[in-house]
């Protein structure tokens, strides 16, 4: 009996087991109501008085290395699943790699370069930290001429001669200044005007303006220009030109496509109309010429100018300007599929 109880203990130091059901099975083969140890206690008082001493202490050494057989393996295996933990499980398939999208307002920049720069404008560029020449004077809006009210200013308070641009026509008097006809730019980029917020409104919004300047430019050249802009970005190709006022232009007209009245949303951005404004354009005054040192008797030109947040919203049925400025990533990812 002796040898037995012995032999056993040699069988639990050798057991392993990787597995809960192994070691649950193992548990119950030694330590359980029915298992070998309670039989075994149980041979007690079948043992020669003599011998019992002995017997209880081997009965107790089984039952302590069955316990601890038991234990040793349940740790290890919980080690074995917290390394797991640490790298997962490999086999699963990977994260997907979250892509980032363009904003709405570069995108429709973009679009509009595309468009001018397959009939031959360049991009061009400047401060947008201006000077009053660049910005009014030299766009023949001179000190307290009235028109300067159009475009609410920001001005530096300790400098009146500083401001932030109200418009992008500024790049185009830079642009005159430093180059000789025949002139074709667009001038993209960011203005500022002291206005409310509001869903129509912002203080800051984009603008891409137009120049052309050449011999024999005419108002012709300019709406054959604008008819092929509004085709390629809009897939649009009736527009009208109403006459109207702006200083640096003259005749000036603002643009109107005629949007269709096919849907409910047509009506309402219409207005019922059917046609939507989109920007104001004219023939370059020959002041504005004169200003950049171009001899207005030799070249005339054409100039436009466009709102881009104005367009965006067109576009992609965006109801309030100020969700450009906001990144909102839910309102960003919905221009995922757009390039
Ligand atoms: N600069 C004008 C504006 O910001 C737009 C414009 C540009 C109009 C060129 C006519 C010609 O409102």
């Amino acid at each position: 009996m002796l040898d037995k109880v012995k032999e056993l203990i040699g069988d639990v130091s050798a057991f392993n087991a990787t597995t809960k059901d192994e070691i649950e099975a193992f548990r119950i083969k030694f330590l359980s109501k029915k298992g070998i140890l309670n039989d075994l206690f149980a041979e007690f008082k079948n043992v020669a008085p003599a011998e019992r001493k002995e017997f209880g202490q081997v009965l107790n050494t089984l039952k302590n290395a069955a316990q601890d057989k038991v234990n040793q393996l349940k740790d290890a295996l919980e080690n074995a699943s917290e390394q797991k933990g640490i790298y997962g499980d490999l086999t699963r398939p990977e994260e997907p790699i979250e892509l980032g999208s363009r904003h709405p307002i570069s995108i429709v920049r973009n679009k509009i370069i595309d468009v001018f720069s397959r009939i031959g404008f360049t991009v061009s560029e400047g401060p947008e930290i201006e000077d009053d020449w660049h910005n009014f004077t030299a766009l023949n809006l001179p000190e307290y001429h009235p028109a300067r009210d159009m475009q609410d200013t920001f001005f530096i308070e300790t400098n009146p001669d500083i401001l932030l641009r109200t418009h992008t026509s500024s790049v185009q008097v830079r642009y005159m200044e430093n180059h000789k006809p025949p002139i074709r730019t667009i001038s993209p980029g960011r203005v500022f005007r002291n206005e409310d917020i509001s869903a129509r409104a912002h203080c800051i919004f984009h603008q891409v303006e137009g120049l052309y300047i050449d011999t024999d430019v005419s108002f012709a050249d300019l709406k054959q220009t604008l008819l092929y802009f509004t085709k390629e970005m809009f897939g649009k190709s009736k527009i009208r030109l109403r006459p109207s006022y702006f200083p640096f232009t003259e005749p000036s007209a603002e643009v109107d496509i005629y949007w269709g009245l096919e849907t409910e949303t047509d009506y309402k951005i219409t207005k019922g109309t059917g046609w939507l404004e989109i920007m104001g354009c004219g023939m370059v005054d020959p002041n504005v010429l004169k200003n950049a040192n171009i001899d207005p008797e030799i070249y005339s030109g054409y100039a436009f100018g466009m709102g881009i947040e104005r367009i965006a919203m067109l576009l992609y049925q965006i109801p309030d300007i100020r969700m450009f400025y906001e990144n909102d990533v839910r309102f960003l990812e919905q221009f995922k599929s757009v390039i």
